[in-house]
Order: C-alpha cells, then structure tokens, then sequence
C-alpha cells in the first residue's frame, strides 16, 4: 500500500468455522512488494505474485473463495489490522519474529529470505560500512529497518511506509541506498540502473499471519502448506518466481 490505508470492513476477525460459513478467506497484503505480491487487473483476484499463488492454493484446499485486501505493512506486522478484523490472513513476504508472536500466530515458514543492500549501478558503496553518513532507505516496521539500525553505523536511516515509496526515492535522489529483503531489491535491478552489493543472512522465514488465539485456522493453513509440498505444488510456483 502507498499510505496507511488498511481498508476495513468493521467485522470480527473470523474464527475457522466463521470464514468456513463466509465461504472466503480474506487476506491482507502490502501490495506492491514484487516478487511477492503485485496487482495485476487481468486476474480474477486483481492481484498476482508468489504470495497470492500460495495463499489461492490455500483457499482452495481450505474450499475458500479468496478476495485480498491492500493493506498498510506496518498495520499487518504489528497485528493491528487482523486484531480489528480487516481480514483473515495476512500474507505479505512477513519474516516469522518471536516479537511479531506476541501479538499474531504464523504459520509455519514458507519462504527462507535474506537482507541485502541495493544502490545505483554506478554508486561506490560496496558495502554496510560505506553507509556512514549516508541516507538509507527502510521500510517501517520491517527486519530490514531493524537490521539497519543495528549494523549500518553512522548511517542516517530514513523510513518509508512502503517498498514503491522506497524506490520513488533513490530514483529522486533522496536516499542513496535501500536496505530490504533480497529478493526484492532484486527486482528493482532488472533494468541495470540498480545493484544488489551485499546481502546479509538473516535467517528469515516468511509465515503467514493470522489473529492471534485462531488456531483452528493455523492447523488448517499448516495441513494446506504440508500437502502442497508433498504433492509439488509448492515447487511448481516456486519456479514459476525463483528460477535457479
Ligand atoms: N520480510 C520483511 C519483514 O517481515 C519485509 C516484508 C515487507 N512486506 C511487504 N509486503 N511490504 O519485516
């Protein structure tokens, strides 16, 4: 979402029996977040990317419709939006954090990512110690902000509420660098005025949220996940966005 805009409905989030008798399950994303997530007007859902391949097949399984919602990440990460109801789910490339726990329930992992640092085809910063002094763009409430801030000394971090906003940025000049999940700034290099200089294991697995206490919908969305990887769905979409 460009802005703070989660959109609402004003309803309680729904236990599994409820979204069951809606008959949809309905997600919250920060679109854009390319790879993951993306709009896309010709699909039946009006979005496309790795999380929405994942999170229909889910549905599916669940015997769900799906409608996605663009959503604020900070709103999503900080269990604001599914504590209000706004959506069932939220699945927005979110890293699995034992302080995110306190206030969400994930599911179990689907996705392994890693941070990295994105600058001008043409910058000299090489490196996480070349970033004293130098404006760095984060996107709020993210690992990559905290990352920044833990390991770009000196650096003068500037917070974004969005990746499009991010990028608007560093085309404008405004921050030299972008500090975020890896596969991500990756898709801003893909016409050459970007690089990626260095990335950073962080060990992060994506999960997708859901209200904290539903359980119910937690074991349902894990059994959906496990018989995707045994039956190869999981792969096929995975290649169909990673291809390495
Ligand atoms: N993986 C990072 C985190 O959980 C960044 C996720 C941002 N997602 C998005 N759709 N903007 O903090």
């Amino acid at each position: 979402a460009l802005s703070a805009c989660g959109s609402d409905d004003g309803g309680k989030s729904a236990s599994g029996a409820d979204i069951v008798k809606k008959g949809t399950l309905t997600v919250c994303s920060d679109v854009p977040y390319p790879p993951f997530e993306d709009f896309d007007k010709s699909s039946d859902t009006g979005f496309k990317g790795f999380d929405v391949d994942i999170v229909s097949e889910v549905a599916e399984r669940l015997d769900l419709k799906l409608a996605i919602k663009d959503s604020s990440f900070d709103a999503l990460q900080s269990g604001q939006a599914l504590n209000a109801g706004q959506c069932d789910l939220a699945a927005s490339a979110m890293t699995i954090t034992d302080d995110r726990k306190k206030n969400i329930d994930f599911s179990d992992g689907y996705y392994d990512s890693k941070q990295s640092l994105l600058v001008a085809a043409d910058s000299k910063i090489a490196s996480i110690g070349d970033l004293k002094g130098v404006k760095v763009g984060v996107q709020q409430g993210t690992t990559g902000k905290t990352y920044t801030e833990e390991n770009a000394k000196g650096a003068e971090v500037v917070s974004f509420p969005s990746d499009a906003e991010m990028f608007q940025a560093i085309k404008a000049g405004q921050v030299q660098a972008l500090l975020q999940d890896l596969p991500v700034n990756l898709d801003h290099t893909t016409d050459g005025q970007y690089k990626v200089v260095e990335t950073y294991d962080t060990d992060e697995a994506y999960g997708l949220a859901i209200k904290k206490g539903n359980t119910q919908l937690v074991e349902d969305v894990n059994g959906a996940l496990e018989e995707m990887h045994s039956d190869g769905t999981y792969d096929e979409i995975y290649n169909k966005y990673f291809s390495t």
